[in-house]
């Protein structure tokens, strides 16, 4: 058995068999304790360093209502960073005040401007056309640009979002233009945001990050002779995905943050801007797996598992080769071998894992896919015509289902047959 926070919930061999039944495979399983766990322990964090902080937790990595509800419970004045008219939606669904959300988009059309706009959502602008799309409908009292700092970090080239050849941002050469602008046309009061990538482990990138960011924040703040009165520094605090990797302590990071504040605004946090940050991955990630059943195996030049999950249910191996532990539940014989995990789609980047090594398995036995709670659902897909999967949520030893599977019939609601 791998060591793992859901171990108590992998091993329950009964339980799982029962949830499959019940609910069928492949179903995301989540951890209600687990998912309060984990905004305690960050809220502990981040309020041992600054007086002043929001935590706006970001829905693009898992969207389902009943999770942003139980991050919202555990931390009442919790926001939320939404990139679509849909994550505003499920903030909204999930009564997170739309005051407490900020709205980050990038090539935003005025459609997205306007529901974000309409909504009471802060606006945080990837550039200033965005800024000048925006003024089309309305001018706010506040905004933020963000940053793009010249370099970026992350655990895959796909997830890094600063540098030269980022989509993202305003280059640190120009933020003070766009600043200067925005004021211009009549926005009272300021922030500065950044999210320069995601899945770091070292903490010392946090601190560097900061570093970049406060830089441009003074240029900025003495270029236009006012305080900005939020930094945001995103987020891509990653979590460990394999057995030898360490957590993130926490409370390290936000000290070490609290340091480079400390250089930029003097001793006193209360006169600190307030730092802002945009967790997904480390909230819920750890909270979920995928409960999937063997459709089939192969021994072909390689051995092969085959499983009702696939590249549609969970994306992050096909896309970025990321790593994902896969348990085995239930008994097994001690021999482990090497296999391709892979799904019932029709390309061969297909893959849950390649080369992982694990105890034999047969046709119809169960597997849990581990850390599959951040980007795990909310980039599912329909591709093959697959729909997408349950749902379910552990509330102690009570299942509750949180998102029913999609039908066949779902997936063409809306064609005119
Ligand atoms: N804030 C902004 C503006 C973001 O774009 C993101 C993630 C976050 C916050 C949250 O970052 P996190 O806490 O999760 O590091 N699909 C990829 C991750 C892409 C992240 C995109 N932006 C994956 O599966 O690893």
């Amino acid at each position: 058995m791998i060591n793992h926070h859901l171990s108590n919930i992998i091993s329950q061999t009964k339980l799982l068999e029962e949830l499959a039944d019940q609910y069928g495979t492949p179903t995301y399983v989540y951890s209600k304790s687990r998912l309060e766990h984990n905004i305690s322990e960050l809220l502990k964090a981040i309020s041992m360093s600054f007086a002043n902080y929001q935590i706006y937790y970001a829905v693009k990595a898992n969207s389902n209502i009943n999770i942003i509800k139980i991050l919202k419970n555990k931390f009442n004045d919790l926001g939320c960073d939404c990139s679509s008219p849909g994550e505003l939606f499920a903030a909204e669904k999930a009564n997170v005040s739309m005051s407490d959300c900020v709205y980050t988009g990038n090539y935003e059309s005025i459609e997205d401007l306007k529901t974000a706009l309409n909504a009471g959502a802060e606006i945080n602008l990837d550039d200033l056309n965005s800024f000048n799309r925006l003024k089309t409908i309305g001018v706010p009292e506040y905004v933020s640009f963000r940053l793009n700092p010249g370099k970026g970090h992350g655990q895959f080239k796909g997830i890094i979002t600063g540098g030269k050849d980022s989509k993202f941002g305003i280059p640190k050469e120009d933020i003070v233009k766009a600043y200067k602008a925005a004021k211009s046309f009549g926005v009272k009061r300021f922030g500065l945001q950044c999210h320069a990538g995601s899945s770091t482990l070292d903490a010392d990138t946090f601190s560097d990050i900061t570093e970049q960011i406060l830089k441009s924040a003074r240029e900025v703040e003495d270029s236009l002779e006012q305080k900005l009165e939020k930094i945001s520094i995103g987020s891509g605090f990653g979590i460990p995905y394999r057995d030898e990797e360490k957590p993130l302590n926490l409370q390290k990071l936000f000290k070490n943050i609290n340091l480079v504040f400390k250089g930029y605004y003097g001793d006193d946090n209360k006169n600190w801007p307030t730092l802002c940050i945009e967790p997904g991955r480390i909230l819920v990630a750890d909270t979920g797996f995928i409960l999937t059943r063997v459709t089939g195996t192969k021994s072909s030049y390689k051995q092969f598992i085959g499983l009702d999950a696939g590249m549609e249910t969970l994306m992050r191996p096909a896309l970025y080769g990321a790593f994902h532990r896969v348990q085995k539940i239930g008994e097994n014989d001690g021999e482990t071998l090497k296999y391709d995990i892979t799904g019932r789609i029709c390309e061969n980047t297909d893959r849950i894992s390649k080369d992982h090594n694990m105890p034999t398995i047969n046709e119809e036995e169960l597997c849990a896919i581990m850390d599959s709670g951040a980007y795990g659902y909310s980039m599912s897909h329909n591709f093959n015509t697959r729909p997408r999967p349950a749902e379910v949520l552990i509330d102690e030893e009570k299942l509750i289902l949180i998102r029913k599977r999609e039908s066949i019939e779902d997936i063409f609601r809306g064609c005119n047959v």
